[in-house]
């Protein structure tokens, strides 16, 4: 676990907790809840669905009465923050876990802390959205709520999966946030403040995690990096459903057809596209360490999730961002 042979890592470890330092957010003090812009009112249509949104584009949910629109849109949005601040529980003690053994004088203590407290941050500025939208909603599927307590477990002594893992959850929300955000459509002042906080911050946490693995990853043997091959797209997979699809509780909620439902995720080929792209990443981080081999690609074939690599890191967001400033 000792790093201090590799200049360029630690010197990059250097670089973001730095920016940590320099350039960090407070929920309570960067975002003016009370201000009356910000309140939550009735039958307010900025909450309705963008084109982004693979539900937001469908036919059914635009042929619905705009009432409907923007209470589906405030439940979907509650609980996709839900859903976020679920994920980024698992992560902080996950890199609680990762720290506790990580030895004196390394540069990924101070880092992982400068990220976990980050991520605390962010699971404030999300539970207090979905407060004041005012859903119950409940988050993650089930079935994740009840296997989640092992995850941040595999951080100590499976760290590598684990920070797949973070990746698999990071990229597909940071994706969407940024998709949304670029699209400049008027939205409700807190998501587009949350939002754009929360893409600020997470540029560095996927650029830790890109280079944890880097440099990792081709330490593993042969054998050791065949097996994760084959991991790393399953859980990409899996752990995106967890955090796109609505769970159960939506569909039935609103009555929305099981042919819609299919539509969305991922029958229509704008979903299958946004699903793709939301690894391309990760695909560059794969063949770039030797995790590409002809079954890995069937794997990543087979969750839907294949496609042509990036060239650089975020090639295909490029366009402009709302400001954070
Ligand atoms: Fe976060
Ligand atoms: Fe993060």
């Amino acid at each position: 676990m000792d790093v201090s042979d590799d200049p360029r890592y630690v010197e990059m470890l250097a670089t973001l907790s730095e920016g940590s330092v320099r350039r960090n957010f407070n929920p309570y003090q960067d975002i003016d809840w009370d201000s009356p812009e910000f309140a939550v009112v009735p039958n307010d249509p900025r909450w309705v669905l963008t084109d982004t949104d693979p539900l937001g584009r469908h036919p059914w949910y635009q042929a619905q009465s705009l009432e409907r629109q923007i209470e589906i849109g405030m439940w979907r949005q509650a609980n996709v923050a839900k859903v976020g601040l679920h994920f980024e529980n698992i992560l902080i003690r996950g890199l609680m876990e990762y720290s506790f053994w990580v030895p004196n004088g390394s540069p990924e203590y101070r880092y992982c802390l400068h990220e976990a407290v980050e991520e605390c941050n962010h699971t404030l500025m999300f539970q207090e959205m979905v407060n004041r939208i005012g859903m119950d909603v409940p988050g993650m599927p089930r079935l994740l709520k009840w296997a989640q307590p092992i995850i941040p477990l595999a951080a100590g002594p499976a760290p590598i999966p684990f920070f797949f893992g973070v990746l698999a959850g990071e990229e597909p929300i940071d994706h969407t946030q940024k998709s949304v955000l670029r699209e400049g459509r008027n939205l409700h002042p807190i998501m587009e403040r949350v939002m754009a906080i929360h893409v600020a911050e997470e540029a560095r946490h996927i650029s830790f995690a890109h280079q944890y693995l880097q440099k990792r990853v081709p330490t593993l043997r042969r054998r050791q990096r065949f097996g994760l091959s084959l991991l790393v797209p399953l859980t990409m997979r899996i752990l995106c459903s967890a955090i796109l699809v609505p769970p159960k509780a939506f569909w039935k909620e609103f009555d929305i057809p099981r042919s819609v439902r299919k539509d969305v995720f991922f029958r229509a080929p704008e979903s299958r596209k946004m699903l793709r792209d939301m690894f391309s990443d990760v695909r560059m981080l794969c063949e770039d360490t030797g995790l590409m081999n002809p079954l890995a690609k069937l794997i990543w074939k087979i969750c839907k999730i294949d496609g042509p690599a990036s060239r650089y890191r975020s090639e295909p967001q490029r366009e402009h961002l709302v400001s954070v400033a």
